[in-house]
């Protein structure tokens, strides 16, 4: 039988998915030394479980890593047999190749910590760069939310809607979405430069958007530059109301009401990242994938 332990960045997570497992949980006690250390520890004897730790990354993210590798050392130090991690967003994913020459390619080292830390498999849930996970050095799966997306996407009352992607990387999200509601999709190209971070867009796949619903969708929302620009785009072009859905809101400074001055519309996110938009739950993609593991 598996246990949960729920990691302080993922509390309510974690409690959904042992609800959804009827799986046991065993909580943590955590706090910060004076010093700004992190300190954890289990609050029951672990010894001879499966264990899934779920904690999310989301800032502070070194706080959050650190505490996540803690708590795999000390799952793993009481004789727990299996250790999953379960990371719902993984920080330092974006940093996954040398933009510049002698850059750090972060979420490398990321993997292997979590590796070195004792963790016997890891799961993530749409993490940027999938192929990275081979860079984890123990069997690594990424779990797919879009579909929770598509599913959200139907239950609102979307007028000749269409689905947009503000970036390539975002476009098989949105040609998959667009598959599930059975209408079509267009995408963006951007471009960020590396040194000032400033981006520029163009449409690639362009579609007809006047009058119509566009959901705009992507996986992560972090300063809220990439949606606005191309929720700016788009109403432009004549789009009726625009419904932002991402996977992981971050949602950094004021993106979120940047998003709502710009566009008057619905925003949406999952429960990857606790936030004001996260109403799209990814705890029974996750229950499944540990139940496969059971
Ligand atoms: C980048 O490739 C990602 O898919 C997102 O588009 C990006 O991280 C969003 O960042 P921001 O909200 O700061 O534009």
């Amino acid at each position: 039988m598996l246990t949960i332990v729920p990691g302080p960045a993922s509390r309510d997570l974690g409690i959904e998915v042992a609800k959804c497992l009827g799986a046991d949980v065993v909580d943590v006690e955590y706090r910060r030394f004076p010093d700004g250390e992190s300190y954890v520890r289990l609050t029951l004897n672990v010894e001879n479980r499966d264990i899934a730790v779920i904690q999310s990354t989301y800032p502070p993210q070194d706080t959050h890593l650190i505490q996540l590798l803690l708590l795999i050392q000390a799952i793993r130090s009481q004789g727990a047999k299996k250790v999953i991690a379960v990371v719902p967003y993984m920080a330092y994913a974006r940093q996954d190749r040398a933009f510049r020459p002698h850059e750090a390619v972060s979420i490398a080292t990321v993997l292997r910590l979590i590796n070195y830390a004792g963790a016997s498999e890891l799961l993530t849930v749409n993490i940027h760069q999938p192929e990275m996970l081979r860079n984890a050095g123990i069997p690594a799966q990424n779990l797919e939310a879009t579909g929770e997306i598509g599913q959200y996407l139907k239950g609102l009352d979307l007028k000749n809607p269409v689905v947009y992607a503000p970036d390539s990387k975002a476009a098989k999200m949105a040609e998959e979405t667009a598959a599930m509601l059975n209408i079509s999709y267009g995408w963006m190209q951007k471009r960020r430069d590396p040194v000032t971070g400033k981006i520029s867009m163009k449409e690639e796949k362009a579609v007809n958007v006047e009058g119509r619903d566009i959901a705009l969708v992507d996986d992560i929302i972090s300063t809220g530059d990439t949606v606005v620009m191309a929720a700016e785009i788009l109403k432009e072009r004549g789009a009726r109301n625009i419904i932002v859905a991402c996977i992981h809101p971050l949602l950094i400074g004021n993106a979120y009401e940047r998003l709502i001055a710009t566009m008057a519309m619905r925003i949406a996110g999952t429960n990857t990242i606790p936030s004001k938009i996260s109403c799209i739950t990814i705890a029974p993609i996750i229950a499944e994938a540990l139940r496969k593991r059971i």
